[in-house]
């Protein structure tokens, strides 16, 4: 059990801040509400607000230069213990900003005092989850990006191959095995628009807010956000200091990514299975069963399935974790950072083995697709259209098509396989030219309109995505 004897604080301990307390926190509080253990990854983030703060109140004359110049040597090579893994964190200085000041004062004295003037660690920390978030979203985006690559590669590749589109996982109409995955490109396009659009939300500077109020000192916030690279300062403190919504509409953007990337999954999990046999997914991305010689199993998408419960997971933390909250900045807020770190981890895992799976791991077995469009009678919306150009109501030739295919079922033949006059006892306005109508490269090229499935409109939309990605990764 700990302790409750109070307790001789240690020469560390607290110490910016014990001064009015009469005896020192006890051990279990202070491990209770330290951060340092996971904050400290925001190491480098909450240097380079240092250093712009520094300059900021150097520039206003509330620094001298040899101040700044003493915090700049200091914070250089604080940067470099980091770096080398030779920085000593401590627990006892409760979270990154105090250990790095701490650290600072031992190694330029008095100038490490005085970079706080002007500032708390409620402005500071929100600076800091902003500047590494924002660091993440241009991770994320380029990673988005080598994915959409590689479904437009293979979208090329496969403009003409034939499979099975299904509704309600019911065979529904041919569809090409390239307009299927750029569907997903255009899943993954849409997520990154919402990533940069959050991003610029992100990217706005609540330094200068102070604890709550703002500051007496004479500060240039529009100054230090210059140097920081942000759009534009947080218009009001007490908002600057305590809404994480920032966060959580990141989280939302990356949910949605972890959502289509878990509907992707459960295709290739589907799609990999002997039942279907539509692909085969490489080894390297499988494992074997301990008891099951036979078995291959498709771990990754099975896991990106998985992972992705824990992205929704922490969306709803961090929706939790503000909602009550009064103005301004309350300590439940140090809540923010695991989740926050564990959604850009996981999806930043997982669009990387994502791209490789789908550029390098996934061959298609059109055979296997073929066989399964044929078998569900996946063109009888084309012999429906095909009476309805001959005059036929579409509700009449409905009718008869279903009659048709339940003659088909009956003979346990593909529909192409009943003879002519057979077909005709359905509709006498059915003629030898049905056949055309009734092939599935007959059927899928017919549809050959903007955001059909037609193998000249998949190229076409090949075309035009990778297009767009080029514009993107100029801008
Ligand atoms: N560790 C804190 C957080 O993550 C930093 C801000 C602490 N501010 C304070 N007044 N205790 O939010």
């Amino acid at each position: 059990m700990p302790s409750t004897k109070p307790q001789t604080p240690s020469p560390q301990t607290a110490e910016v801040w014990s001064g009015r307390f009469s005896e020192p926190v006890s051990e279990q509080v202070k491990i209770y509400t330290a951060s340092v253990d996971f904050d400290q990854r925001l190491a480098f983030a909450d240097i380079d607000g240092s250093l712009a703060h520094a300059k900021m109140l150097a520039h206003v004359g509330v620094l001298t230069a040899a101040d700044l110049s003493d915090i700049e040597r200091g914070l250089a090579q604080i940067r470099d213990e980091i770096a080398r893994g030779a920085f000593v964190w401590s627990v006892d200085l409760e979270d990154v900003h105090l250990n790095i000041e701490k650290r600072l004062t031992a190694l330029v004295g008095d100038a490490g005092k005085r970079l706080h003037t002007g500032r708390s660690r409620n402005d500071q920390i929100a600076t800091d989850i902003r500047l590494w978030l924002r660091d993440a979203i241009d991770h994320l985006l380029n990673q988005l990006q080598a994915l959409r690559e590689a479904f437009i590669d293979q979208a090329g590749k496969h403009a003409d191959t034939v499979m099975p589109g299904f509704t309600h996982l019911q065979v529904a109409q041919p569809v090409t095995f390239g307009h299927h995955l750029m569907a997903y490109e255009a899943m993954f396009a849409r997520d990154a628009e919402r990533l940069r659009d959050a991003r610029r939300r992100v990217n706005r500077m609540p330094l200068g807010a102070a604890a709550l109020a703002g500051t007496g000192y004479p500060i240039d916030r529009e100054y230090a956000a210059r140097l920081l690279g942000f759009e534009a300062v947080c218009p009001n403190s007490l908002d600057a200091v305590s809404d994480r919504d920032f966060a959580i509409e990141f989280s939302a953007a990356a949910t949605l990514i972890m959502m289509h990337l878990s509907r992707l999954s459960e295709e290739l999990v589907l799609w990999s299975s002997p039942r279907f046999g539509f692909i085969q997914i490489a080894d390297r991305f499988c494992t074997g069963s301990s008891i099951m010689p036979q078995k291959k199993n498709p771990d990754v998408p099975e896991l990106v399935r998985g992972k992705t419960g824990r992205v929704v997971g922490h969306l709803m933390g961090l929706i939790t974790l503000m909602k009550s909250q009064p103005l301004a900045y309350n300590k439940d807020n140090q809540e923010d950072k695991e989740p926050l770190f564990d959604t850009v981890d996981t999806l930043a895992a997982t669009l990387s083995i994502m791209a490789d799976l789908i550029a390098n791991g996934l061959t298609a077995v059109p055979e296997r697709m073929r066989a399964a469009a044929l078998e569900g009678y996946a063109t009888a919306t084309d012999l429906a259209d095909y009476l309805v150009r001959r005059g036929l109501p579409f509700r009449d030739a409905h009718e008869a098509v279903a009659r048709a295919v339940r003659e088909a079922e009956t003979r346990n033949v593909t529909l192409e396989a009943l003879p002519l006059d057979v077909l005709q006892t359905f509709s006498p306005l059915i003629q030898k030219d049905v056949f055309e109508v009734l092939t599935l490269e007959g059927s899928v090229a017919s549809r050959n309109h903007i955001g059909g499935t037609a193998p000249e409109q998949v190229r076409k939309a090949a075309t035009a995505a990778r297009a767009r990605l080029e514009r993107e990764k100029a801008d």
